[in-house]
């Protein structure tokens, strides 16, 4: 696992190295994928393709599923999920909230998970049963707070109907919780929440690559992450919290029924 996790955050170092070079000269070319507000510059791409390299140099035969380019097919156990910039409109308009994020899932569990904040220097990492960590210091998420004293993290979809959906709940969600912060990326959120900087996270339509390392940095960090109803997290939704917050937004939320966009 400790073999995973350094070369995880070797390559994530690496791709967040070159994003960081590369930025300032960037093309404002961008593509659009889903919608006109879903983009993808040539970095997302060339970030990509550097860590799908590495991974296959060092593990040929692994698989890997990659935000830009799919799932690459393997007979191996071991899958690497990769989003080479999550947080792209942040990276786009230079804001600093953008992240390299790696996990590794050893038979569809996540073991490790690098998440690479190159902009602020900060690399938070976790490995299954040896906690979640920024840099050197060891995370523990906050405990003990109620909703209505909960700074609380979310994010949108990309689709306009999700959208005016998201917005309606979020609309009701505030009146309950002591604020609300939309940082860009999910990974950061995550990671954020594990370092006691929110107390809360919840988002719809969010993808594995999005939440798969900074999930592990979560729940490494004492936080509970799954999804509506008893469901674990997935594609369709993601709540997390520590114990006891989690489980107030959690039946908030399910009142608030975000699942009338599905
Ligand atoms: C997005 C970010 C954002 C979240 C979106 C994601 P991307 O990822 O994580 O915070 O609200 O749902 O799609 O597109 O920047 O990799």
């Amino acid at each position: 696992m400790t073999d995973f996790l350094s070369l995880a955050e070797d390559i994530a170092r690496e791709a967040g190295d070159m994003l960081l070079a590369k930025r300032p000269t960037m093309s404002r070319e961008i593509e659009t994928k889903s919608s006109p507000t879903d983009v993808v510059t040539a970095l997302d791409k060339a970030s990509e393709e550097l860590i799908r390299e590495r991974v296959l140099a060092a593990r040929p035969g692994d698989r890997i599923l990659g935000e830009e380019g799919g799932e690459e097919p393997g007979d191996s156990d071991v899958r690497w999920v990769v989003d080479p910039i999550d947080g792209t409109v942040n990276f786009l308009y230079g804001l600093p909230e953008w992240a390299v994020s790696i996990a590794v899932e050893v038979k569809g569990e996540v073991v490790a998970g690098v998440v690479n904040v190159p902009a602020r220097g900060e690399v938070y990492t976790a490995a299954l049963g040896r906690g979640a960590w920024l840099g050197d210091t060891r995370l523990h998420c906050n405990t003990g707070v109620p909703l209505d004293r909960a700074l609380v993290a979310t994010g949108f979809g990309y689709s306009a109907t999700r959208r005016a959906v998201q917005g309606e709940v979020v609309a009701k969600v505030l009146t309950r919780v002591r604020d609300i912060r939309r940082g860009g990326s999910c990974a950061i959120d995550l990671c954020s929440l594990a370092a006691g900087r929110v107390d809360a996270y919840y988002e719809r339509g969010i993808n594995p690559w999005d939440y798969a390392a900074a999930g592990l940095v979560a729940t490494e960090a004492g936080a509970r992450l799954g999804g509506l109803h008893g469901r674990p997290v997935s594609p369709s939704f993601a709540v997390c919290a520590a114990p006891g917050l989690f489980e107030q937004l959690h039946d908030l939320l399910a009142s608030l029924d975000p699942e009338r966009d599905a």
